[in-house]
């Protein structure tokens, strides 16, 4: 799939609230988006791709890393909206707060991170190719992203193009974003949701890997 916006037409990107994201996020939510076994997933997600002791970028942040307990990290950096859920964030050594729907520029150096997470927030970004081609510049060259989802949203949110998809169209359109971001290499989708004897079993989970270019 190439150049995601023409193929979807003009609304693909725009939401039921486009009231400032800023208003939306202004009430701090101490709550966990997925139930534990996703987030289980997430973790091992982390376990299996972060660098440990590396730099982490934990963008679309709040007061939950989801990062292995067991793993101690140079330094972890979350950027969000909620100012309050980020100073609660144990695992968090600095924060920023910054709204990528308006400036997909990252504040951040060239090459500054190791590794970067985006937990269950891709869906809310209004122009992720833009925001993912950046974030390709921030990481060192070969450094992953790991990019989880479930099935659950803010629908008013959420972009409308997440909402026309199914799970399998998720996967396609993230692999896609990062393909048309053109900063990323060795891009795989992966459904990680947790299973019992072969069933399914709470939250699914789907990730969308990539490896910066440099
Ligand atoms: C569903 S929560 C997920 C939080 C966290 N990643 C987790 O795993 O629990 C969505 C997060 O995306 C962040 N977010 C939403 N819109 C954003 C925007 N325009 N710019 C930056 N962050 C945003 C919010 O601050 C919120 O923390």
């Amino acid at each position: 799939m190439k150049n995601i916006r023409g193929a979807f037409g003009p609304d693909a990107f725009r939401r039921d609230d486009e009231t400032s994201d800023e208003d939306f996020y202004r009430q701090p939510r101490f709550v966990t988006h997925i139930d534990d076994g996703a987030i289980g997933a997430v973790t091992q997600l982390y376990r299996d791709y972060f660098p440990a002791g590396g730099r982490v970028l934990d963008l679309m942040s709040s007061w939950v890393s989801h990062l292995p307990p067991e793993l101690s990290y140079r330094e972890v950096v979350g950027l969000g909206l909620n100012e309050a859920e980020l100073r609660r964030n144990p695992r968090l050594s600095r924060f920023v707060v910054h709204n990528l729907n308006t400036s997909s520029r990252l504040p951040f150096a060239d090459h500054s991170f190791d590794a970067a997470g985006i937990t269950v927030s891709i869906d809310y970004l209004t122009d992720p190719v833009a925001v993912l081609r950046d974030l390709g510049r921030v990481l060192v060259p070969g450094g992953p992203v790991v990019i989880s989802f479930s099935n659950r949203c803010f629908p008013s949110k959420a972009v409308n193009i997440w909402h026309r998809l199914d799970d399998r169209g998720h996967l396609a359109l993230v692999q896609a974003y990062l393909e048309e971001a053109g900063t990323w290499q060795d891009i795989l989708a992966l459904d990680r949701s947790p299973r019992v004897g072969g069933r399914r079993t709470g939250d699914p989970l789907y990730a969308v890997i990539g490896h910066a270019t440099g």
